[in-house]
C-alpha cells in the first residue's frame, strides 16, 4: 500500500536545528505522520517551547545543544543515547550563513560556517552510527537526511564563500557516507533547497518579485515541499536512494 510504503509511523527522528526555518518544517511534518522526533537547536528554552508547540501533533521532545563544536556534537549525541537504544532518521539541518566581501572575508566567518554546516554533520553522524545501525534494516534502512543548499551546486551571487564550500563539501560528503554505509542499511542523502522563507533568507518583499522570476516555478519553497522529500527519503519508499544530491529548488538551478 502507498500509505504504508511513505510511513514513518513509529520511526525515531532527530532533527537538527528543528527550532526554526526548514528544521521547524521537517519537525513538524515527522511529528503529524507519526514519527517520535527529537529536535536540536542552542537555547534550551526555545527548544523546550517548540517541541510542547509540535507535541499537539504528536511526539516531540527537545534536545538542546550547540553543534558548533566537539564538545556540543558529543553532548548531543550521548543525550540522544541515554534516551533512545536506536535512530531511524537524521536530519542534519542547522546552518549558519555569513557573507563578506572578498577582501574583508573574515576567519571566524569562515570557520564558523565551515564548523556548524560541514563538520558537525560529519562527526554528529559519526556519533550516532551505533544507534543509526541499531535501527537499520535491509527492508528498512535508517535514513541520514543532510540539509544542502542550491548554493553547493551551483555559485550564488553572494559573497558567501564559507557557505557554498561548506555546502559543495556536503554535498560531496553525502556521496561518501552513502557508499560506506549502504551495506550497513543506512542510506545518506542530501537535499539541496532554493528560497524557503527563514530566518537566514530574510527577502525583502520588493525583492520577492525579481527573485521569483528566476525561479521555474514562480514561488519560494514550502513546508509541504520538504516534509515530501524528508519522507520520501526516510521511509521504505527511499530505501534504494543513497548518496543522492537532490535539487527542491522550484528549478532554480536549471
Ligand atoms: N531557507 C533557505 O532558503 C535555505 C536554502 C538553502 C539551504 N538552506 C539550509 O537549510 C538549513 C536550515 O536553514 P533555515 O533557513 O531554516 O535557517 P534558520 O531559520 O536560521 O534555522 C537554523 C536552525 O539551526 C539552529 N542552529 C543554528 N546554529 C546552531 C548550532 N550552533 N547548534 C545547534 N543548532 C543551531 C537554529 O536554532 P538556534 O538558533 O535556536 O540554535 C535553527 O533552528 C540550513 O542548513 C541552511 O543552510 C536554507
Amino acid at each position: 500500500m502507498v500509505s504504508e510504503l511513505f510511513s514513518v509511523r513509529g520511526r525515531v527522528a532527530l532533527v537538527t536545528g528543528g527550532t526554526s526555518g526548514i528544521g521547524y518544517m521537517i519537525a513538524k511534518g515527522l511529528v503529524e505522520h507519526g514519527a517520535k522526533t527529537y529536535i536540536v537547536g542552542r537555547n534550551p528554552d526555545t527548544c523546550s517551547a517548540i517541541a510542547t508547540e509540535l507535541s499537539a501533533f504528536g511526539q516531540c521532545l527537545p534536545l538542546a545543544g550547540d553543534l558548533s563544536s566537539m564538545p556540543g556534537v558529543e553532548a548531543v549525541a550521548s543525550a540522544l543515547g541515554e534516551r533512545e537504544s536506536m535512530l531511524h532518521i537524521l536530519v542534519n539541518n542547522a546552518g549558519a550563513m555569513y557573507d563578506a566581501p572578498l577582501g574583508e572575508f573574515t576567519e571566524q566567518g569562515w570557520d564558523d560556517v565551515v564548523d556548524l554546516n560541514l563538520k558537525s554533520v560529519f562527526f554528529l553522524t559519526q556519533s550516532l552510527l551505533p544507534l543509526l545501525r541499531a535501527g537499520a534494516t535491509a527492508d528498512y534502512p535508517s535514513a541520514v537526511v543532510n540539509i544542502g543548499s542550491m548554493g553547493g551546486t551551483r555559485v550564488g551571487p553572494k559573497e558567501n564563500y564559507s557557505y557554498q564550500a561548506a555546502k559543495a563539501g556536503l554535498h560531496h560528503l553525502t556521496g561518501s557516507l552513502g557508499k560506506r554505509l549502504g551495506g550497513e542499511n543506512i542510506t545518506v542523502n542530501a537535499i539541496a533547497p532554493g528560497f524557503f522563507p527563514s530566518r537566514l533568507t530574510q527577502i525583502p518583499d520588493e525583492q520577492l518579485p525579481a527573485i521569483l522570476q528566476l525561479v521555474p516555478r514562480r514561488r519560494l519553497g514550502k513546508e509541504d515541499d520538504i516534509v515530501g522529500s524528508v519522507i520520501h527519503l526516510a521511509s521504505r519508499a527511499g530505501s534504494f536512494i543513497t548518496g543522492a544530491v537532490i535539487p527542491l529548488d522550484g528549478g532554480m538551478t536549471l
